[in-house]
């Protein structure tokens, strides 16, 4: 059997150790290399790796081929691209040869040198000068071996690299297959008495404030922490400190110190820190954390999984700034500087194997490799490498088996190792719901209701009856939910209420960080599955973050952000409470501001006082002394980094709280002007009645619509989709049916029934027109004939008007877009921005856009001119350049081009947003039942502001 179907996890790969930070020579091998693809695995045959290269193309390392021109990248979810046929993978199987000459510095020491690959997808073989080192696979786990045959001078490194192997059964994570040397190649020198390995054990007492430290070697060696006082002490002895800063993620402190052997000094960065459980509950240091945490696969648009550094900086440094205190490492240890920086900047981290094997749920798990004895030591194998690498990262609080690979006897045997091997971290599998070999409990995309359940304890007990009593005590961890597709997710801040009620409830992860998108050449939008002629793919499931493909944070990121804010401020009439949601720091780092605006516009501001608060204490504040405004007026106040922290400015916001101290109610247009000749007020009317111009603005009138571009989550499978309801029933070829145009002193009414073909029900829609001299006013009941289901995508009206009318301003909440259960980041303001600006750009395209609470908003042109629409009291607003028809029709951002008018939306409801595309739906509060609806609204012309 060739090796790449052998299910042995490698030959000639060395113990695995920590990663090291140390003072003995490296030599990077990463840049250019010599490169040829192969369509099969013989490669370019026996003659590898004596072959002549000159004529072979230049790759550079670390990258994947299939980015690089080579071959195309291919995604599926869960399914294998391959016949499921283990340990054996197709006979077409992509071969990447590598070469790379590279000279030994003079300088090298004489002694042993070790070869680390830091990523390999998915099995290399691997050849020094002509001598064979061994072969591995594991993809996103380290690979070392002995450089047997290393010389002075000039070298040969040769690689062949298989895009399939038996490994690739065990790393059917949900991303993109993609091949080759994506992480570093490097020569470590090995020094004569160096330090082989090293395991760090820095407990903190919450009691009494005191650390233990603990050094584990293999070989004698010194240990030396200035700011602990130790100095040159033996290691393997266990050094008690009376008082120590403790190590979290919201106080990330280490202590620098040093490992010496007579060869070898190793840095290292020491962070005390204690996890435990005690009454179900997931303690940090004695308190209980609460993980406000996403899903992060390494992701760059243009390099795949060969993240750069300066990305993995930005990754942190976005999370660190929208709230987010934990990541999981779905679903494969990422690149080791990854942890560093969780380490430096403070992330409570769930580090995961690099494991899945979820296309065996399609033969109901048959040949399952977490069960099968033949698979044994490779998962094992996977484990040991994992925890031995990242074992000395204080942010690593939890091990995670892997995801999505059923259970069995090899997934017990890597949990009874990292037990044994770790006893400090507990340990994670979702896979495992009877927790036979876990720590926690751990479900994906649990509902509401089930998360409540599993809060107060009383969850329906496991199959297993047996496992219930064990299961009872631990801990509950979402490690995915609220799924990051497209508009979305709704429904974050009822988890996060349940999250902060139970104790049991240790928080969760948003699936996912980032949309995994490919820049599509000549447009301006991402490739997902299926865009590169994939046979099998499962499209833009791939697209489903936090983040865009470019980092830009999406609506359901800042609302993530204002959910999880670890400060809580409650503003009242009377009083502003502050309470201190941080898991282990006080509020010293913060100041507050208070603001006063009237209809938007900033009255007042100031500094609020606000005590100190410790972790889990509240304060009532009385409120400032306000100034006395008129118009509708609100207090907002909001807590700011008091000096910059290495993650954001000093003046960086952290959380805020608003309330209305005075709304006053806008007067709706008096009827008072007289129909005549298809004229009211400043209206124009044609026959049927409909609106064609106000003041001298061309219009396309305001008709019902209901309505919208079914958002990912309206598609989504969980339940049947409600836009296949809404298909049915036809909302998306509605026609208008005039029953009356009827006038009276002062009004003009408009009768329609609006329905689809092929069905009986309908609206009937009244549209009630008034108008004083400048405005008209507009009220529209909707009244539902027949026997309505389900729920609908929105109710309002829909117009149009000229194109040149590009900018807009409103009042009311923004400045983003939001849905009934996807809008606590929204705020009560005055906004202004361009129509072209106003769309957000989801990869797949769908609606978007929705302001909710408007009060007003003027759309105008360039000379100022422009529409005025005051609501009475509030509607919501969507401004586009093109219908919903053609934003239904997309498939790609870059098919949507502007038209010769701006599409206005304007809504009395909309339906909410759920998360359905991978969990549940739309909360019933937060769904739009079919009844009947009024909606009002005033129009006015703006006549331009310098006369013309
Ligand atoms: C989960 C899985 C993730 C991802 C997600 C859907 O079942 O663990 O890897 O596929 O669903 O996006």
């Amino acid at each position: 059997m060739p090796y790449y179907d052998d299910v042995t996890p490698g030959v000639g790969m060395m113990p695995p150790r920590s990663t090291a930070d140390t003072d003995a020579p490296v030599l990077s091998l990463d840049g250019d290399w010599r490169f040829r693809l192969h369509p099969t695995a013989d490669g370019g045959g026996a003659a590898f790796p004596d072959v002549d290269d000159s004529e072979w193309d230049t790759l550079s390392v670390p990258s994947h081929w299939q980015l690089r021109g080579y071959g195309a990248p291919a995604y599926t979810n869960v399914a294998y691209p391959f016949p499921i046929d283990p340990p054996h993978v197709p006979d077409e199987n992509p071969t990447g040869e590598y070469r790379r000459e590279f000279t030994l510095p003079d300088d090298w020491p004489s002694g042993a040198t070790v070869l680390r690959f830091d990523g390999v997808d998915s099995c290399f073989r691997v050849w020094l000068n002509g001598t064979e080192l061994g072969h591995a696979t594991g993809s996103r786990l380290p690979a070392e071996f002995p450089a047997t045959g290393l010389r002075p001078g000039r070298n040969v490194l040769a690689v062949r690299v298989h895009q399939w192997s038996a490994g690739s059964y065990l790393e059917d994570q949900d991303m993109w297959w993609l091949s080759g040397i994506f992480r570093s190649v490097t020569l470590v020198a090995r020094p004569a008495n160096g330090l082989p390995d090293f395991f760090v054990h820095a407990d903190y007492d919450h009691t009494s404030g005191a650390g233990t430290l603990r050094v584990d070697t293999d070989v004698p060696a010194r240990l030396s922490v200035p700011a602990l006082g130790l100095d040159a002490v033996p290691t393997n002895e266990t050094h008690h400190i009376a008082h120590v800063r403790p190590w979290s993620a919201d106080d990330p402190f280490r202590y620098a110190g040093t490992l010496a052997t007579e060869g070898e000094t190793v840095a290292v960065r020491i962070g005390f820190r204690t996890v435990t459980i005690a009454d179900g509950t997931l303690l940090v240091n004695g308190r209980p954390v609460l993980l406000r945490g996403v899903n992060r696969h390494e992701w760059h648009p243009e390099h795949g999984r060969a993240v750069p550094r300066e990305t993995m900086l930005a990754d942190v440094l976005l999370m660190k700034r929208h709230n987010i205190n934990a990541v999981r490492t779905s679903h494969y240890p990422p690149h080791p500087h990854f942890l560093d920086l969780c380490d430096e900047y403070g992330l409570w981290v769930v580090d995961e194997c690099d494991l899945e094997t979820h296309g065996f749920l399609f033969v109901n798990w048959r040949g399952n490799p977490s069960d099968d004895p033949a698979w044994g030591p490779a998962l094992l194998d996977r484990m040991r490498r994992m925890v031995e690498r990242d074992k000395n990262h204080p942010s690593v609080i939890l091990w995670s088996l892997g995801n999505e690979s059923g259970t069995g006897r090899n997934l017990a045997a890597m949990a009874a190792w990292a037990h044994e091997r770790d006893p400090s971290r507990p340990l994670h599998y979702e896979g495992d719901w009877n927790c036979t070999y876990t720590d926690v409990y751990s479900r994906m995309y649990h509902p509401h209701a089930d998360v409540d359940e599993i809060g107060r304890g009383v969850e329906p007990p496991p199959e297993d009856a047996t496992a219930d009593a064990h299961r009872r005590t631990l801990p509950f961890v979402q490690c995915e939910y609220a799924h990051a597709m497209g508009n979305g997710p709704g429904g974050l801040s009822e988890y996060q209420d349940l999250f902060e009620r139970y104790p049991r409830c240790a928080g969760g992860f948003v699936w996912e960080w980032i949309d995994h998108g490919i820049p599509r050449p000549d447009t301006n939008d991402y490739a997902y599955g299926g865009d590169f002629g994939e046979p099998l793919h499962d499209g833009h499931f791939i697209a489903d973050g936090l983040v865009f493909p470019d980092r830009t944070p999406s609506p359901g990121l800042v609302e993530f952000k204002k959910v999880v804010e670890p400060v809580r401020i409650t503003v009242d009439t009377d009083a502003v409470h502050v309470a201190n949601h941080y898991d282990a720091v006080d509020t010293g780092h913060l100041r507050y501001e208070w603001s006063v605006s009237s209809d938007g516009v900033l009255v007042d501001f100031g500094a609020l006082d606000v005590p100190v608060l410790a972790a889990g204490e509240s304060a009532d504040v009385p409120l400032p002394a306000l100034p006395d405004a008129e118009g509708e007026t609100w207090l907002t106040v909001r807590a700011v980094l008091a000096e910059a922290t290495a993650w954001a400015p000093a003046g960086h916001e952290i959380a805020w709280g608003q309330a209305a101290l005075h709304a006053p109610a806008r007067p709706f247009p008096q009827a008072s002007a007289q129909p005549a000749d298809g004229r009211l007020g400043p209206g124009t009317f044609d026959g049927a009645g409909r609106l064609v111009a106000i003041g001298g603005l061309a219009v396309d009138g305001p008709r019902l619509d209901l309505w919208r571009a079914p958002t990912d989550n309206d598609e989504g499978f969980h339940g049947p989709p409600v836009a296949d309801g809404w298909r049915a029933i036809g909302l998306h070829r509605l026609r208008h049916r005039l029953l009356s145009v009827a006038t009276g002193a002062t009004w003009l009414t408009v009768t329609t029934r609006v329905g689809a073909a092929a069905t009986d029900l309908a609206f009937e829609t009244v549209y009630h027109w008034v108008a004083d001299g400048d405005r008209l006013g507009l009220t529209v009941d909707v009244q539902p004939v027949g026997d309505w289901y389900g729920v609908l995508p929105r109710v309002g009206v829909r117009m149009a008007v000229p194109a040149t009318l590009g900018q807009v301003a409103w009042f009311g909440t923004g400045p983003g877009e939001s849905y009934p259960d996807s809008r606590r980041a929204a705020r009560v303001g005055r906004f202004a921005l361009d129509v072209d600006r106003w769309s957000t750009r989801y990869v797949f395209p769908q609606e978007n856009g929705h302001r909710s609470d408007v009060r007003w908003a003027q759309l105008t042109g360039n000379d100022g001119s422009g529409l005025r629409i005051d609501g009475d009291p509030v509607f919501g607003l969507t401004v586009r350049r093109w219908t919903s028809e053609d934003l239904t029709a997309a498939r790609h951002d870059g098919e949507l081009h502007a038209g010769d008018q701006v599409w206005l939306n304007l809504d009395a409801a909309q339906q909410g947003l759920g998360s359905a595309s991978c969990g549940p739906g739309v909360l019933p509060e937060h769904q739009l039942r079919p009844g009947p609806v009024t909606l009002r609204l005033a129009l006015s012309a703006i006549q331009s502001a310098r006369g013309d």
